[in-house]
């Protein structure tokens, strides 16, 4: 790969369209993708930044069939609603598509036609997944159970959010129609494979040698692992009445599987957006001088690191990604963000609430991003971010040297006198953060790249301190007017460097120093190049004039964050009386997190003997240890009075295992034993959760209870 690409194809995941975009979108995604496409533009480059909406799949099928509309109605709805959000956000895709256009279709199947007459996939009859009661096969997320992997009761057929393991359905343990919550038969159909392994060496050789040192380690450690687990054939195709019909015969009633046509999406978006601008595609795609990037979220890790690149390496004209910056997931006050219980921060409402300050929440999810681990999302961060930075530090600083600049000069630029020591020194400062915040831009390292950017309006700031125009003006005028002239170069600066992650907040600062009236733009370039001594500034040498200070930014009000948390707090108690009422499975995507505090409906009646099967009795946690390789999994030895046994229990993020040996518990003696990583578990300690969402042990209480004792 060229040291300096010249042309950048840069994608964004195309989000579903079963719901609005909301905090964890913008953070995760399109805010990181939009820093770095803006900041490449900058830089001269060509850019083809590239999104859509992602319109197929089964949770649209299962929106559709909940709200009695058809998934057309489903994906209008929510792809108008989304392009909005993001043009409202100033998130600038070149293009935004959706892959129910025709072009994406055309696009697709073409695809798909060309791996299949190139040998490249193999056909298979395999025993699905099929639901009697609803006459149907279930693909994906119409089946949940555990997951094979990491012992996630709640895994989708196709990938379990818990642990990120990418599934086939016929792996989950105890597996559960979403339809019907009948447990499926099997039955036969035939499908169309990718056979992954064939690529395992390809693969290997890509990413864990070529790309080892410059990918995220969290990509590169999921990557890793997927690969020594050993890759499997993985079907193409689905049973399904929604989607890309499959473009072979013999395959009536199927469609590409979702996950095959959505990358392709990024393809026929770019093609949409070539053929407008008169440009060729095939320059973003084929050509190994262009480097690609994909922005997701972590859970789209596999799709985009294996087997997309496996189908790009199968077609075989395409080039392949550069890198994929993968971001962990952004939570909200402390639980995760959910589109089914509405635990979120919409865009649309957001600017609601806060009109005109979109960038303000891209400055929180920036300073806060979930670069390198899942991050928080609180109000309270929100407004001190507001109000102690962008007001304090960067408002104040612009507003000083307007507000200046117009009282001594009615607005225009003063020309210097002789630059002190400090002058130089503070110019010489400035001059380097255009190379020190493009360096951490290209490492994807955001949030740094902010900080460095507010550290330009800190420099500001202390340089004003230090040199007190507004003492000087009464003793030297000639000191003043360079203290203001280096102070105005600095504002100018920021109005350029700001442009990547304050896109509003540049444009505005821009027209308030008036650039269009300059002869030479300031840009990124010469901001370090065009300084003393040969007297070249970004604002000229004096005599330009500026315009008159508007605010930038104002303070948030603590009415404002109380009336946000009120909102979420009535959305936890809604979501308490829905959970007693509605019993339809939660289908959302990567957020399929039980909100605390939820109180549970009572289950079907039973008779005595029912409960007279269930063994329970008091025992003692004897030794506790971390299951390898398992977040959530430690592994116990229990005294249950009758032998000393082991059980696998999931509670390895609530409790450290030193903390609760000797802790007396209830076990549950005779559920049938199960291996979760090579252990047998047998049995199982009850649990509840308290208020907090933490779990707690059930256990016995009064103090004298015998290890065995049962309960009845
Ligand atoms: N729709 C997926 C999600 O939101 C992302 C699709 S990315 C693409 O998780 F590559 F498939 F387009
Ligand atoms: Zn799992």
């Amino acid at each position: 790969m060229d040291q300096d690409p010249k042309r950048y194809t840069i994608t964004a995941a195309l989000p579903y369209t079963n719901g609005p975009v909301h905090i964890g979108h913008l953070a995760g995604v399109y805010v990181p993708a939009d820093i770095y496409a803006r900041f490449q533009r900058l830089q001269n480059k060509d850019v083809a930044f590239i999104c859509g909406s992602d319109e197929h799949g089964v949770p649209i099928t299962i929106k559709a069939k909940k709200e009695g509309v058809t998934p057309q109605q489903v994906v209008d709805k929510y792809h108008g609603i989304i392009k909005k959000s993001f043009e409202d956000f100033g998130i600038s895709f070149d293009n935004y598509s959706r892959t129910s256009a025709e072009i994406h279709h055309k696009t697709a199947s073409e695809f798909f036609k060309k791996l299949y007459e190139g040998g490249k996939f193999t056909e298979a009859v395999t025993e699905q997944l099929y639901d009697e009661e609803a006459n149907q096969f279930l693909a994906d997320r119409y089946i949940t159970g555990t997951c094979p992997k990491c012992g996630n009761e709640e895994a989708y057929g196709d990938q379990c959010e818990k642990c990120g393991s990418s599934l086939n359905a016929t792996e989950l343990i105890n597996p559960k129609s979403t339809i019907s919550g009948n447990k499926p038969i099997l039955k036969e159909t035939k499908h169309w494979f990718l056979p992954l392994n064939e690529y395992e060496d390809f693969l290997k050789q890509w990413i864990l040698v070529d790309h080892k040192k410059d990918w995220k380690t969290n990509v590169y450690g999921q990557c890793k692992s997927w690969i020594d687990d050993g890759l499997r054939p993985r079907a193409v195709t689905r049973d399904l009445d929604w989607g890309i019909p499959v473009p072979v015969e013999g395959a009536e009633g199927k469609v590409l599987y979702v996950w095959f046509d959505a990358p392709i999406g990024y393809i026929s978006s770019t093609k949409e957006w070539a053929a407008r601008e008169g440009k060729n595609w095939e320059d973003y795609w084929k050509d190994e001088k262009t480097k690609m990037l994909h922005f997701i979220g972590k859970d789209n890790i596999v799709f985009h690191c294996i087997i997309f690149p496996a189908m790009l390496k199968a077609e075989g004209s395409y080039i392949l990604p550069e890198n994929v910056p993968a971001n962990e997931f952004l939570n909200l006050e402390g639980n995760k963000i959910s589109t089914s219980k509405n635990w979120a921060v919409w865009l649309h409402e957001y600017l609601e609430d806060f009109p005109n300050q979109q960038d303000v929440l891209r400055y929180t999810l920036t300073a806060n991003a979930p670069e390198t681990k899942d991050n928080d999302f609180t109000w309270a961060d929100f407004q001190a971010r507001n109000n102690n930075e962008l007001v304090a530090i960067f408002g104040n600083f612009i507003n000083r040297v307007l507000v200046l600049t117009d009282k001594y000069y009615g607005g225009i630029v003063p020309e210097p006198a002789t630059f002190s020591e400090i002058d130089e020194q503070t110019l010489n400062e400035l001059k380097a953060y255009p190379e020190v915040i493009a360096s951490s831009i290209e490492r994807y390292r955001f949030r740094e790249a902010q900080a460095e950017l507010m550290n330009v309006a800190r420099l500001g700031n202390k340089y004003l301190a230090d040199e007190e125009p507004w003492k000087t003006i009464k003793t030297d005028e000639e000191r003043t007017k360079t203290v203001m002239y280096v102070a105005l170069q600095i504002a100018s600066a920021l109005a350029v460097l700001s442009e990547p992650f304050l896109p509003f907040t540049s444009e505005k600062l821009k027209n308030m120093l008036n650039f269009q009236a300059l002869k030479i733009q300031p840009t990124w370039q010469n901001i370090a190049t065009l300084s003393p001594p040969s007297g070249e500034m970004p604002l000229g040498r004096g005599g330009h004039k500026i315009g008159k200070a508007e605010l930038l930014f104002s303070k948030i009000e603590d009415e404002q964050i109380e009336a946000q948390l009120e909102k979420l707090k009535q959305t936890k108690m809604d979501n308490k009386v829905e959970k007693v009422t509605d019993k339809s499975s939660d289908v959302s995507q990567n957020d399929g997190q039980t909100a605390s505090a939820e109180i549970a409906s009572q289950k079907p009646t039973i008779q005595y003997d029912d409960f007279a099967k269930l063994d329970m009795r008091v025992g003692t946690i004897l030794e506790a240890e971390k299951m390898p390789k398992a977040d959530k999994l430690l592994v116990l030895k229990i005294d249950t009075g009758i032998d000393v046994r082991t059980i696998v229990s999931g509670i390895a993020e609530s409790f450290k295992p030193e903390e609760i040996i000797g802790k007396k518990v209830t076990v549950l003696a005779n559920l049938a034993p199960r291996t979760l990583r090579g252990v047998e578990s047998q049995g199982m300690i009850l649990m509840t959760e308290n208020a907090n969402g933490k779990l707690v042990f059930m256990n016995p209480g009064e103090e004298g209870v015998a290890n065995g004792a049962t309960i009845n």
